[in-house]
């Protein structure tokens, strides 16, 4: 049977379907008719493969505790080899209901309350929350805006943190959200090497790995065999399938020690089995979605050259006043908006109740994030198009 939900161009209405982003913005202080551009996920139906998964399951009217074996594990590992040239072993795999919840995992199993934990702001803001919340403390290793509108990282800053703030524990965002970089052998190798030296373990949090429009992803512990003793890979069907709710994501853990430790976190916290509903639709999304994914990921590829062709014809040369970052990978573009010289408070203000867009202002990623929005491109071009429109708007008058 043929694919059958290739057609990204029309509107699918969320409203009323219990959608964190279109069915809150109220309730969230936000006027009730915002267009969303925030959370991460897409508007975009999954895979037709993926919803003839779950209803054939669902007709089974049985959902008694569920596990899945080799052919699952076998539909993830084909995805990681044949989209990013590693082949975990089976027996690295730990499921988890999300990568938020791994990487809370991993701040209680390999870190003591009051350790500092490393990130590498702006970035995704769940980072900060999971080390904080669990009686950590945030350090920052932060990046920076070259002069050729890249973020890069402060080598120097980064192995100094480590040394005198103890770190044990590093969460990397590869590829990079909000940021949208894709890193490169030479950026991972560098602070892998150092990451092994000073005994950190890393976690790679991998969930953009399949929207790389520039540059290669590189799954961290693949790039050296000792990197494997220190890594942890998160991995999800999620953004790449549109599946958030369906909380499922793969983690790779090789070292047998990190391996334990993470699981003794996940009995603590009373993790055993994960839903039936959305084993089932992982593993149909990477034995069966390849065509929807390419076909999608076109899509988006065509969104950001847009966003970058409007940017550039309506806020170029003459004024720079708003600027999209150089952008690699993720479906979340960063804009920089402090040409504009708008106080980053008076910038949301006209986004928010001017334009009436609910984007993500920048400096929920961290003070570094000041003067930027986020803006979520995985959507209908039209929609897209009308955002840029509005935005153009409220900087230009
Ligand atoms: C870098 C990153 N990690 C994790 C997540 C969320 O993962 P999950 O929903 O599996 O907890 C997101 C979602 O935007 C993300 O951007």
């Amino acid at each position: 049977m043929p694919e059958r939900n290739l057609d990204f161009d029309s509107v699918i209405d969320r409203r009323n379907t219990n959608c964190l982003k279109y069915d809150f913005a109220k309730r969230r202080g936000l006027p009730e008719d915002v267009l969303p551009f925030w959370v991460a996920d897409m508007d975009f139906a999954t895979s037709s493969y993926v919803e003839d998964a779950l209803a054939d399951r669902i007709k089974h009217g049985i959902f008694g505790y569920s596990e899945v074996g080799t052919e699952y594990f076998n539909a993830v590992c084909g995805w990681m080899e044949r989209h990013h040239g590693w082949k975990p072993e089976e027996k690295w795999l730990v499921k988890t209901p999300g990568v938020v919840f791994a990487l809370a995992m991993a701040v209680k199993a390999y870190t003591e309350p009051g350790d500092a934990v490393l990130l590498q702001s702006p970035v995704y803001y769940p980072f900060s929350e999971v080390i904080e919340d669990n009686g950590r403390r945030v350090v920052s290793n932060t990046l920076y805006l070259g002069g050729d509108n890249r973020y890069h990282m402060d080598f120097e800053d980064f192995e100094r943190k480590i040394v005198e703030e103890k770190i044990k524990l590093f969460f990397l965002c590869n590829p990079h959200n909000p940021v949208g970089r894709v890193w490169t052998r030479e950026e991972l190798e560098t602070i892998g090497d150092i990451c092994v030296q000073r005994h950190v373990i890393v976690v790679s949090d991998e969930i953009h790995q399949d929207f790389t429009f520039r540059g290669k992803h590189h799954v961290f512990a693949g790039l050296k065999k000792e990197y494997e003793d220190i890594a942890l890979v998160c991995t999800s069907p999620s953004k790449t399938f549109n599946l958030a709710s369906m909380l499922v994501s793969n983690i790779f853990i090789p070292n047998p020690s990190l391996r334990r430790k993470f699981r003794k976190e996940l009995d603590a916290a009373g993790i055993s089995q994960l839903s039936i509903l959305g084993l089932t639709a992982c593993e149909a999304a990477y034995s069966k979605g390849e065509e929807w994914y390419q076909a999608m990921y076109s899509y988006v590829a065509d969104n950001i050259a847009f966003t970058e062709q409007y940017i550039e014809k309506n806020f170029g040369e003459k004024s720079r006043s708003v600027r999209m970052t150089d952008h690699e990978g993720t479906y979340l573009v960063w804009l920089d908006f402090r040409g504009t010289g708008l106080p980053a408070e008076e910038l949301d203000e006209r986004i928010i109740h001017r334009a009436k867009l609910w984007l993500d202002s920048g400096k929920i990623f961290g003070e570094s994030g000041r003067g930027f929005q986020r803006i979520n491109v995985a959507c209908p071009r039209g929609v897209l198009s009308e955002a840029l429109e509005r935005i153009r708007k409220v900087i230009q008058e």
